[in-house]
C-alpha cells in the first residue's frame, strides 16, 4: 500500500499534475489544463490539492471550489496503477472537510454517465444523482 501525503497544489508541481490529467484522460481539446491550472490559483487555491507518494511523485488531485451556495469538485483523478487503496476517498474527505469549514452546505459534481469508474466511486462514498440537467456556455475560449 502507497503511503500518501494530502497536501495543497505548490507552484512546482504543474507538469506532473498535467500529466497526471493525460495519464486519467481528463485533458479534452477544448480546455487548456494550465490556463485551468493559472485561473484556480487566482481563487480558492486552497482547495486545489494534490496526493503525493512517499517518492514525492504527484498521483492524485482534486480542485474544489465554493462559490457562496454551493461547493464543486473538478480534476479528481488518481494514478491508473494507484487506484482501489481509497485515495480519492481521502482526498475528497479532505475537501469535504474544508468546504464545511468554509460553510459550504452542499457538492455538487458533474460526471459524464458514460463514466461508470467516477458514477461508481461517488455513489460508494454516498453521493446521490440528481435529477437535473447540466446546461452550460463557454464564455472564454482557451
Ligand atoms: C474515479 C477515481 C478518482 C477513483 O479513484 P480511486 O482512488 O481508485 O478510488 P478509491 O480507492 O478512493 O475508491 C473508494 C471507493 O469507491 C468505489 N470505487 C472506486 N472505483 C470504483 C469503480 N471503478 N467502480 C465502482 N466503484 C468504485 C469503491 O467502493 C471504493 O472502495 P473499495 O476500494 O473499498 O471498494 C479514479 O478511478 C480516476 O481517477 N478515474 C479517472 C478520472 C475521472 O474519471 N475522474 C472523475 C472526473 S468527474
Amino acid at each position: 500500500m502507497t503511503e500518501i501525503t494530502i497536501r495543497p497544489y505548490g507552484s512546482n508541481d504543474e507538469a506532473a499534475v498535467i500529466q497526471l490529467w493525460h495519464d486519467c484522460g481528463l485533458t479534452v481539446t477544448w480546455n487548456d489544463p494550465a490556463k485551468d491550472i493559472e485561473r484556480k490559483l487566482t481563487e480558492q487555491p486552497e482547495l486545489f490539492l494534490v496526493a503525493q507518494n512517499n517518492d514525492a511523485s504527484i498521483i492524485g488531485s482534486i480542485m474544489a471550489g465554493f462559490d457562496g451556495h454551493r461547493g464543486a469538485v473538478n480534476y479528481l483523478a488518481v494514478h491508473p496503477d494507484h487506484r482501489k487503496q481509497g485515495i480519492a476517498e481521502k482526498l475528497m474527505n479532505k475537501v469535504e472537510a474544508l468546504l464545511i469549514e468554509a460553510g459550504c452546505p452542499k457538492i455538487n459534481v458533474m460526471v459524464r454517465g458514460s463514466n461508470l469508474e467516477a458514477n461508481g466511486f461517488y455513489e460508494a462514498i454516498g453521493y446521490e444523482p440528481q435529477d437535473v440537467v447540466v446546461l452550460g456556455k463557454r464564455l472564454i475560449e482557451d
